[in-house]
């Protein structure tokens, strides 16, 4: 796609006290403050990636950010951070910004200025009737390429779904079944495997923390081992364990003191250890949820994988006895894929 015009950096957005700027101090930290301050802290073309999780200006209760601006300054908020993102990202990187259409849709017209759509996801995450709507049912992702041609991506897969009482899958491939993938489909730009943190036991004392992997499907496909992530609002530090359990570096930002040191609390248990072997996955509840299909050429030797692969149909692959995997969760465990959540009645 074709940038709407080249933009030109404003006196504000790119000013000659760039040069010089080092992010090293910033790395592996959570920086209490302003992002748009601290940003202007970072050189341009720096950072691998940066995910950007706002206030969505829908009055929640944030313990020191007021969720409540007028439209227009809330926009106008929101340009400028979304362009210090864009300026720091390297030309290799990769920029994601989650909240809600109404606002996405004047993201992108910012965003389309400065750097080149890729794709918009749709997270698919039902939230309460609001009557008289239609009811929201996903949260969208803008990821945007610093620069199309040198854009860092790996395609990623996720296990096929199945119906938690017969086994099946879910999904009808008809008579495709025999070259279906052994581990699962490709990732869409839909993700309905992925749900909101449900439990308030699982929870911050934080309105809106998202779940760890969201933030490591979003990593395995934008980045390499040695990366350096960067949030702008980091809330209770879901990004910053994301990273950290995938061997990641990440720069987190927020403005709320309590928010910096519950991340920090949480960043210092966290070892790099969600792996098959010397493979970065994503687990959740001891299920790898998501690989970089790059890496099942390796992956695969782990797994016990059927000569007749219709049996897929019925049958998850299994590893094979003797092989550890370790994980976020326990550090050694054996792996056996989980059945999903049935969607059949
Ligand atoms: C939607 S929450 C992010 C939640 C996060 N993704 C998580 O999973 O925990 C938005 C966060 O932005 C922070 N915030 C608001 N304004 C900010 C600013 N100007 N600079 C840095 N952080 C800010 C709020 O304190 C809040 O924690």
């Amino acid at each position: 796609m074709q940038r709407i015009k080249d933009f030109v950096w404003t006196d504000e957005i790119f000013h000659e006290s760039f040069k010089g700027l080092t992010m090293e101090k910033f790395l592996n930290k959570i920086i209490h403050g302003d992002c748009i301050e601290v940003m202007k802290e970072i050189p341009s073309d720096s950072i691998d990636v940066t995910f950007a999780d706002p206030p969505f200006n829908l009055k929640k209760k944030y313990g020191t950010y007021k969720d409540e601006k007028e439209i227009d300054d809330y926009l106008n908020w929101c340009k400028r951070w979304i362009l210090e993102m864009v300026r720091i990202t390297k030309p290799s990187g990769s920029i994601f910004v989650h909240n809600i259409p109404k606002w996405l849709t004047f993201y992108t017209s910012f965003l389309n200025e400065v750097a080149d759509f890729r794709h918009w996801i749709a997270w698919d995450a039902p939230t309460a009737p609001m009557g008289k709507t239609l009811q929201p049912s996903h949260y969208g992702i803008l990821f945007y390429a610093k620069n199309q041609q040198e854009n860092k991506f790996y395609e990623i897969r996720y296990p096929h779904r199945r119906c938690r009482k017969c086994g099946y899958l879910l999904k009808d491939y008809g008579g495709k079944k025999k070259i279906l993938h052994p581990f699962g489909p490709l990732v869409s730009d839909v993700w309905s495997d992925i749900h909101r943190i449900r439990h308030n036991k699982h929870r911050d004392p934080h309105p809106c923390q998202l779940p760890v992997h969201l933030l490591e499907r979003l990593i395995l496909m934008s980045t390499d081992e040695g990366d350096v992530v960067l949030d702008p609002f980091m809330g209770t530090g879901t990004t910053a364990v994301a990273a950290a359990r995938l061997g990641r570096k990440v720069i987190g930002i927020d403005l709320d003191p309590q928010y910096v040191e519950i991340t920090e609390r949480k960043l210092a248990q966290e070892t790099p250890n969600s792996k098959v072997g010397d493979i970065w996955v994503s687990f959740h509840r001891d299920e790898i949820i998501t690989i970089a299909d790059k890496d099942w050429e390796s992956l695969k030797s782990y797994f016990v994988i059927p000569e007749d692969m219709r049996h897929i149909d019925f049958e998850k692959i299994k590893t094979g006895s003797a092989i550890v995997a370790t994980s976020p969760q326990t550090s050694q465990l054996h792996l056996d894929i989980q059945e999903k959540e049935c969607d059949c009645y």
